[in-house]
């Protein structure tokens, strides 16, 4: 890590705008970066936060395809949507830019050629995939195959997403075009490779001994892919979307989507500061902090960390690159094309003004060193028993009781008991714990500390008891505690800034704190004595159950529609002779009664009429579908020759026949018509 450092460029993951931002983008990339750039703004550390849209890239084009827009259409559309929801987030950049900005196409246009020029280019020309019905190259959405080591039937042309194998669109077996459905054929294409292999020792010496700080699931998958030995990477697709190649006879050919997006960063830094960028990029005091997602390693560590040394000119390389794993909704992987994921833009819409619940969720839950879950309930019992029950209460109890005894102004300490000074060291001990575990990127940790004020104030008034003291008529000691307890809130508003904004914002204005910094958390004079503060507004309302369904509910809706989607007929069982299914006795029934069977969930027992006069008594397992009073008066076909077995200790004489559906609901089989009970169904 570097230490002298002047300047810390932090850098977010362009999203792609082939759809809006969600709860695992956030969990993984903007709510820690913000949370890092925020405390060193406080700290008053120089600092910009770099973020903008990744524009270019297949699937954008397949999504316009299939709306029938242009790629530019959809861009537009979503780079408005992310980067106003990023904004009510209150993600902090300093400039939120566009790939298809004339700046970044100049920008990557121009490192392209420098590159080119200077021979860090391999020219070669290889056999691709072609579509003869669309009379296009297909890079690597536009195929879809199998998956030569997991045999995932669905595999992409750049990756397989059961396996997470990153492939050549050549790799695939079985390939079949995304825009026509035909078989492609391979035709001969030239395209430009940066060889990585040339870079690998400098890759080898700048990671593997500069950077074991690094965080291990980053250093390991660096690691392997070092050790696998690096090969040329093509830079250039046969692509209409894009920024085009700048030389000549490359018609027709773009850069691709993974060499144009991080010089993003570059361009969007030129946009911000015209004047100073360079000093922000290739002076030896500035230090680089590239936040990603665990599947853009690759790309941050060893792809775009040599196209800077090809570039050269005191490019600098990034000191940390803070990578986390995945956030799972409810137990299942995110997912855009299932819509299971929480959006960003109707959070925002459904939760107005709770911004801070959803960074304090996300950072308490953070996939800093393991896939993690986000839960409807978890996020309700947090924001219930932790933010409104512990921060919002403690605030709330000291800025009542202040007017309730001082008249709102900040009463003077006096003399300090044994109790007070332990809880001034305390309020010191969290901030160096939470100044270490926000610059190591511990976030989850860091939150917990800067909670720790919370927590350490309602232990403090528990103990003091500045009620009982105000009744025996002790103020002066009651001045004290609250003047200490004042100073505690003062702090949370310090500690809470990074991590949740906007309340913090409300208890500083309410406080009277105008220019907060890092410097004066753990304090015990940030507010002097004799000050007038504000009535507090509720910093935290609690959820209701209601509003936690809504959201289960649309879950679950979706979780019903994205199987009818899936749902396949089950395969035919193989062929019977007649005399097999003659053997089979077929016959309607009318339930006569229907019970749950005792402690069994998914049981019902049925008395049947059967015709025979004597009811006949059949154990289902469809108590999950329908309620015994549902089936009563209603009539079933059954199989009436099935062996007799024992369910639950009933005797079980014969079978329901149900079916079920695509959604997973399941219905019982009956005559169209009223039939006679014990008619044969043939
Ligand atoms: O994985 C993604 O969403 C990419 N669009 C990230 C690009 S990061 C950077 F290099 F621009
Ligand atoms: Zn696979």
């Amino acid at each position: 890590m570097k230490k002298d450092y002047k300047r810390t460029l932090i850098t977010t993951a362009l999203p792609y705008t082939n759809g809006p931002v969600h709860i695992g983008h956030l969990a993984g990339v903007y709510v820690p970066a913000d949370i890092y750039a925020r405390y060193l703004r406080l700290a008053g550390r120089d600092v910009v936060l770099i973020g903008g849209s990744d524009e270019h890239g297949v699937p954008i084009t397949l999504k316009a395809r299939a709306e029938g827009v242009t790629p530019q259409d959809i861009v537009d559309r979503y780079h408005k949507i992310i980067k106003d929801s990023f904004e009510g987030l209150g993600i902090s950049f300093d400039i939120y830019s566009r790939t298809t900005s004339d700046i970044h196409g100049a920008t990557a246009s121009e490192f392209f050629r420098r590159l080119y020029d200077n021979d860090q280019f391999i020219e070669q020309s290889s056999e691709q995939l072609y579509d003869p019905e669309a009379k296009q190259f297909l890079a690597d959405r536009y195929v879809t195959g199998e998956c030569p080591h997991c045999h995932n039937p669905k595999a992409y042309g750049d990756q397989c997403e059961a396996c997470g194998t990153s492939l050549n669109a050549t790799d695939l077996i079985n390939p079949k075009s995304t825009i026509s459905g035909a078989t492609p054929e391979l035709r001969p294409t030239r395209h430009w490779y940066l060889p990585l292999d040339r870079w690998e020792p400098r890759l080898r010496e700048w990671i593997l001994e500069g950077h074991k700080e690094w965080k291990t699931n980053v250093y390991g998958q660096c690691k392997s892919w070092l050790d696998m030995g690096l090969q040329p990477r093509a830079v250039s697709r046969d692509l209409s979307w894009g920024v085009p190649v700048p030389v000549e006879g490359a018609e027709g050919k773009v850069l691709y989507v993974w060499f144009d997006a991080p010089i993003g960063y570059i361009s969007n830094t030129k946009e911000l500061l015209p004047d100073t960028w360079e000093q922000w990029w290739k002076s030896d005091d500035t230090r680089i902090i590239n936040f990603i997602g665990k599947d853009n390693i690759v790309f941050h560590c060893i792809v775009f960390p040599a196209m800077l040394m090809a570039y050269g000119d005191n490019f600098q390389l990034p000191d940390n690159v803070p990578a986390n794993e995945f956030l799972n909704l409810e137990g299942d992987k995110i997912s855009t094309s299932r819509n299971w994921a929480v959006w960003l833009h109707e959070y925002l819409n459904d939760f107005p003004g709770k911004q801070d619940t959803l960074r304090y969720v996300l950072t308490a839950n953070a996939p800093e060193t393991k896939d993690n879950d986000f839960t409807w309930a978890d996020f309700q019992a947090r924001n219930n028993n932790e933010l409104a029950a512990i921060l919002g209460n403690f605030v709330n109890r000291v800025f009542v009781l202040t007017g309730n005894y001082f008249g709102g102004d900040v009463p003077a300490a006096g003399a300090l008991t044994d109790l007070d000074r332990e809880t001034l060291d305390e309020m010191v001990r969290l901030k160096v714990s939470l100044t270490e575990n926000i610059e190591t990127f511990h976030f989850r940790e860091a939150l917990k500390d800067a909670m720790g004020y919370a927590r350490l104030g309602n232990k403090y008034l528990q103990e003091c008891e500045p009620w009982k003291l105000w009744k025996a008529g002790d103020s002066e000691r009651v001045a004290t505690v609250l003047n200490i307890c004042l100073q505690i809130c003062a702090s949370i508003a310090i500690a809470t800034e990074p991590f949740m904004p906007f309340s913090s914002a409300k208890l500083a204005a309410a406080l009277g704190i105008k220019d907060m910094t890092w410097n004066d958390l753990a304090s015990a004079d940030i507010i002097p004595a004799g000050r007038h503060i504000e009535k507090l507004e509720i910093l935290f309302e609690k959820i209701d159950d209601e509003a936690i369904k809504a959201q289960t509910d649309r879950l679950e809706e979706i979780k019903r529609l994205n199987a009818v989607n899936a749902w396949q007929p089950a395969p035919v069982k193989p062929t019977i002779e007649m005399e097999a299914f003659e053997k089979l006795d077929l016959r309607v029934g009318t339930v006569l009664e229907c019970e749950r069977v005792k402690k069994a969930n998914k049981l019902l027992v049925f008395k049947i009429d059967d015709g025979t006069g004597k009811p006949r008594t059949i154990v289902s397992g469809i108590a999950e579908h329908y309620r015994p009073e549902q089936l009563v008066g209603k009539q079933v076909i059954f199989i009436a020759n099935l062996a007799p077995a024992k369910i639950r200790g009933i005797e079980s004489q014969g079978m329901i026949l149900s079916a079920l559906n695509a959604d997973g609901s399941l219905i019982v089989s009956a005559p169209s018509a009223k039939a006679t009970p014990g008619a044969q169904v043939l």
